[in-house]
């Protein structure tokens, strides 16, 4: 009775009960699980935007996108009032829609928030943001303020809806994505042609070591062009900075140019640093080639054979091209022995002390002492010739076993034959014996 009571009450008051589940279990769960924010702009765009680079299709691997940006966070309006329905609604003025940024307006646009430590911290508590502060000091920068419009603003670098995250390998400044993304640009000689400046850039890094190194073999610690021009503040090294920039990744190089007597006649001179040997753009290996007075030197472009620094010159070369050679013939003489079957790991140990030495005797070219060349050298020397000395007695070696071999050999062959004859006589006495 007491129970049919209990069931009868329940559904009288079954929609009471429904609100209070409703209440105590979903009102919560609408706050736990936030819906999606909605998002007409993309509905409604999404309908006539087909190509490949429309903002609505390149927006959605943005980083904007990817980190819950919307449309309207960087245009305005509002992207929930009347789902897909009505462009003016959506676009509207009175809720801070605004017409896109202009070329020289853009840097103004995105630093709203990347220069906002307060905002970009939310996101990332390491985030820089001195990117428009850098970028005003850059030429770009400050020829956009004098109304230029062909400059590199941020889109032009970064994209305008496609921007990723600087590691990530399709961003467009990514470390291997640079060269072309600045020389869209700088290597278009009809787009620079009002300007008076080189447009050979790409072509000359593309053959240099650098652009060997991070374009052909992948290795990311060789610089693309931001590394030596800055990521913002891009403007060519004035010539008495040349060393800094390239001091980044060469200090030892650099530090040896410092303490030389070079830098203080190449700043009196305006020469650029270690761009007056090694170029800029077209950087390549050098070699002892490159020293002395002769045609392929480097020296040769300011001294002449009679000069102090020429004659110097001339000297240095002599030296590491004696101890280059001395290098390979111990080369030679290691793979002989290698390719004889001789122990060779104690030789290739000492080889690669040899390489090293050799390494630092072209290092100390930058001192442009001879007294500096000449210790590195001797100590080198030294090495080398007992690694030849090495070589030539597991050579020597090989040749006594050789003719201990052959002697070996000689006898064995002579045993044999008499064994033969040996057999043949026994067996001979045999046949007649069996007759
Ligand atoms: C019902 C459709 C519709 C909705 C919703 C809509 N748009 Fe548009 N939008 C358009 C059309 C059509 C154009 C292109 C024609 C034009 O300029 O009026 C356009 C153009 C734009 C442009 C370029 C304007 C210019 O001057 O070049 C921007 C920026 C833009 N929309 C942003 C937004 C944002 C942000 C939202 C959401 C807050 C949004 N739109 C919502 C239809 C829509
Ligand atoms: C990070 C900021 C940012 C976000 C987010 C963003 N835009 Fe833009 N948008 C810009 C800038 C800057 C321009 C001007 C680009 C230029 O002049 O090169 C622009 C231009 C446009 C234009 C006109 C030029 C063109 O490329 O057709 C349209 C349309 C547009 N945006 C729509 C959208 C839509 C739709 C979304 C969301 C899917 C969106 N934008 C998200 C920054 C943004
Ligand atoms: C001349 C090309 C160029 C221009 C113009 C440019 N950037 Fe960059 N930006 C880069 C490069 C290159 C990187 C870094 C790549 C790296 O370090 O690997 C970068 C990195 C960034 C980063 C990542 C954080 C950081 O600083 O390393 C942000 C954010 C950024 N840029 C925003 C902007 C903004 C905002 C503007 C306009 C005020 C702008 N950029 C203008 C080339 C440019
Ligand atoms: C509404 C604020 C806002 C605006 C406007 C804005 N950004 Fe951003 N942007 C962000 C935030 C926030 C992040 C960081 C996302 C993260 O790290 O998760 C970001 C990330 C980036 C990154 C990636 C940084 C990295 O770590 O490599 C680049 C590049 C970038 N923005 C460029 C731009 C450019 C160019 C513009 C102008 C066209 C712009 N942003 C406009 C808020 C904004
Ligand atoms: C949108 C086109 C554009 C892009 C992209 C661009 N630049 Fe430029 N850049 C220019 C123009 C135009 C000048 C002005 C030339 C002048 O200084 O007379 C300039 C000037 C420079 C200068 C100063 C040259 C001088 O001697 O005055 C340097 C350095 C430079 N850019 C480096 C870069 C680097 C590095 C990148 C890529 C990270 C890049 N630029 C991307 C257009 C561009
Ligand atoms: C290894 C460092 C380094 C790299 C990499 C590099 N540059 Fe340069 N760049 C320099 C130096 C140094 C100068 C200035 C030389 C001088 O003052 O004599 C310069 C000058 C320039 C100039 C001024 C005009 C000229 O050619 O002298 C532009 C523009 C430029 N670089 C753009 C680029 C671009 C684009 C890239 C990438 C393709 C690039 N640079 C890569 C070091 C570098
Ligand atoms: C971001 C780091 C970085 C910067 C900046 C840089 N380099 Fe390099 N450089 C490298 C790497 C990596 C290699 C290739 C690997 C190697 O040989 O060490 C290289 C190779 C070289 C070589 C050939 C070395 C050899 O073995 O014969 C020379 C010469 C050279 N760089 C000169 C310069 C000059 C001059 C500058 C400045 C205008 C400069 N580099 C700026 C990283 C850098
Ligand atoms: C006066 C000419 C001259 C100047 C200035 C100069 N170099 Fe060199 N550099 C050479 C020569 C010559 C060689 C080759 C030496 C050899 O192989 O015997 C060389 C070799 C190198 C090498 C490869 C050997 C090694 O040490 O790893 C690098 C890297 C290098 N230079 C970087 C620099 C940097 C960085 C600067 C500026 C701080 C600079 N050079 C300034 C002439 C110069
Ligand atoms: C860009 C021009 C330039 C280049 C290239 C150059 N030098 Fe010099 N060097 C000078 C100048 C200027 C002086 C000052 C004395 C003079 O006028 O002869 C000098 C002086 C010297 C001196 C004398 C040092 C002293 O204290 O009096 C030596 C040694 C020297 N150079 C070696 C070399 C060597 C080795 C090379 C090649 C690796 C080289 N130089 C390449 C410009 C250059």
């Amino acid at each position: 009775m007491y129970s049919h009571n209990l069931m009868k009450n329940i559904i009288r008051h079954f929609n009471i009960i429904y609100i209070l589940f409703l209440f105590i279990f979903l009102f919560p769960a609408i706050y736990l699980f936030p819906q999606e924010r909605h998002n007409n702009c993309i509905e409604c765009h999404s309908k006539f935007e087909e190509e490949e680079t429309s903002p609505t299709i390149e927006f959605k691997n943005d980083i904007h996108n990817t980190s819950g940006m919307l449309c309207s966070d960087c245009h305005g309006g509002d992207p929930e009032i009347n789902a897909g329905g009505n462009q003016e609604l959506a676009m509207n003025p009175k809720k801070g829609y605004k017409p896109p940024p202009g070329h020289n307006e853009i840097p103004e646009f995105c630093a709203r928030c990347h220069s906002d430590f307060e905002y970009m911290k939310k996101f990332n508590p390491n985030i820089r943001v001195d990117q428009y502060e850098n970028y005003l000091t850059s030429q770009h920068g400050k020829l956009l303020a004098k109304g230029d419009d062909k400059v590199a603003n941020c889109v032009s670098c970064h994209k305008t809806h496609g921007i990723r995250k600087k590691t990530n390998p399709a961003s467009a400044v990514f470390a291997n994505k640079i060269p072309e993304t600045c020389s869209k640009c700088h290597s278009d000689p009809e787009y620079m042609k009002e300007y008076k400046i080189l447009t050979n850039q790409l072509e000359m890094y593309k053959k240099s070591v650098h652009g060997e190194f991070l374009l052909e073999k992948g290795d990311l610690n060789a610089p693309a062009c931001n590394d030596c021009h800055g990521n913002h503040g891009a403007a060519p090294p004035g010539v008495e900075s040349v060393h800094n920039v390239c001091g980044v990744c060469h200090s030892g190089n650099n530090q040896l140019f410092l303490k030389s007597s070079h830098k203080k006649y190449f700043d009196e001179f305006g020469f650029p640093e270690c761009a007056s040997c090694h170029e800029h753009h077209l950087i390549k290996k050098l070699t002892e080639e490159s020293l002395g007075v002769g045609d392929q030197s480097v020296c040769g472009i300011c001294h002449t054979q009679e000069d102090e620094g020429g004659i110097i010159a001339v000297e240095m070369k002599n030296i590491i091209e004696n101890f280059s050679a001395l290098r390979d013939t111990c080369q030679i003489l290691s793979e002989e022995v290698e390719r004889k079957g001789m122990p060779v790991n104690e030789i290739k140990y000492q080889m690669n002390n040899v390489d090293s030495e050799l390494l630092k005797a072209r290092n100390i070219v930058h001192s442009f002492s001879l007294e500096n060349i000449k210790q590195i050298t001797e100590e080198g020397t030294k090495l080398a010739i007992s690694v030849k000395k090495m070589a030539n007695d597991e050579l020597k070696e090989y040749q006594i076993r050789r003719i201990g071999l052959a002697v070996s050999l000689f006898f064995i062959f002579l045993a044999g034959t008499a064994l033969y004859l040996k057999i043949k006589k026994i067996d001979k006495k045999n046949i007649i014996n069996s007759f």
